[in-house]
């Protein structure tokens, strides 16, 4: 049994084989019609969402499969008191596959641990969203037909911003990838994120988004997320830092892909839309033919649960995320590989 908690759980060559069937499924839906038939999905969504909780129902549908879930965990036994470790295991008896998304960082490796029925992770905190990375690969695909010999520029929110940790996971591994980090100070990238998949690998960092555009391939911009600030000042004097509009694009490259995982605020202005370089919305679509293939994959896939979150308890060790689910989820063993916490992937402080 196979799930999806971060992008890493697949090979490259398992990505290019997704890739290539969910182009297949646009090509000919038709065909996949009844794959999925009498399958169920749960969907366990504990914080908001349109585009990945939707596409993923549209996607199960597509399929010939049913869904069934929540959109908040209020409307969920968890406004009861109840882990989510008993919620999966309630779940998983109730649904063929899960797609989960929760504010604490590591929580789809506490699902994973306890389901019987694979687990997709669709977003865990400010940490990894490995379904929207697959999204962008099949918009990356198709749009430029490789994902080696880019310049991939990221602009906006790279502390908090999962979609941008997943993204980066995903194309470091690929060849002459240059990384173009466009953030202000205050919400630069981490450094767990460095450390992890950009040792060894090219990256500039920079506030300025003028200056860095004109060498770009891709331009991923994302939002500015007012949900993960602890000082609403802060937010208020960071939302607007970067507007792409029509008038910054005029030294940018003719065939740059500009992409977004949506939703959007201010930071691209509609006047960009109309532009062809505008690549966001067909970047939604895509992501619910890549779904349909992940949940068609994850479906095949037999045999023991793979979970390859180990580590051990260390009692002299600590995890300072705030939004490490080792705070909340009673009874959870605090697990590290080394000085780093298995769940969120930040150091350890020593107690
Ligand atoms: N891109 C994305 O995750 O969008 P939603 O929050 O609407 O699911």
């Amino acid at each position: 049994m196979r799930n999806l908690v971060d992008i890493l759980d697949f090979t490259t060559k398992e990505i290019d084989e997704l890739v290539a069937v969910a182009k297949d499924m646009i090509e000919s839906p038709e065909k996949y019609a009844h794959a999925c038939d009498g399958k169920i999905l749960g969907t366990l969504f504990f914080e908001p969402s349109t585009r990945t909780r939707l596409s993923f129902t549209s996607a199960m549908m597509s399929l010939g499969g049913n869904v069934l879930g929540f959109s908040e965990a209020a409307s969920s036994s968890v406004a009861k008191g109840e882990t989510l470790s008993d919620t999966i295991r309630m779940v998983s008896v109730y649904a063929d596959i899960i797609a989960m998304r929760h504010p604490k960082e590591g929580a789809p490796i506490v699902a994973s641990r306890v389901a019987t029925v694979p687990v997709i992770n669709a977003g865990d905190g400010g940490h990894f969203h490995p379904t929207q990375t697959l999204t962008d690969l099949l918009t990356i695909s198709r749009k430029k037909g490789r994902f080696d010999n880019l310049t991939v520029g990221i602009c906006g929110d790279l502390k908090y911003g999962r979609t941008v940790h997943s993204l980066i996971a995903a194309m470091s591994r690929y060849e002459n990838v240059k990384f173009v980090l466009i953030a202000p100070e205050e919400l630069k990238l981490p450094d767990y994120v460095k450390e992890e998949f950009l040792t060894g690998k090219t990256y500039v960092e920079t506030d300025n988004l003028e200056n860095a555009i004109a060498e770009l391939d891709i331009l991923y911009m994302t939002r500015i997320q007012a949900e993960r600030f602890t000082d609403p000042t802060q937010y208020e004097r960071l939302k607007d830092v970067y507007i792409l509009d029509a008038a910054k694009l005029k030294s940018a490259k003719a065939d740059l892909s500009i992409m977004h995982p949506l939703p959007r605020v201010n930071e691209i202005a509609v006047d960009v839309d109309d532009d062809p370089r505008a690549d966001y919305f067909v970047q939604a679509e895509n992501g619910r033919y890549i779904r349909m293939a992940l949940i068609m994959m994850l479906l095949k896939t037999k045999g023991i649960n793979d979970v390859r979150y180990k580590g051990e308890e260390n009692a002299e060790l600590e995890c300072v995320n705030p939004h490490c689910i080792s705070h909340t989820e009673r009874g959870l063993k605090k697990l590290f590989v080394g000085d780093t916490c298995v769940y969120c992937d930040q150091h350890a402080a020593r107690k």
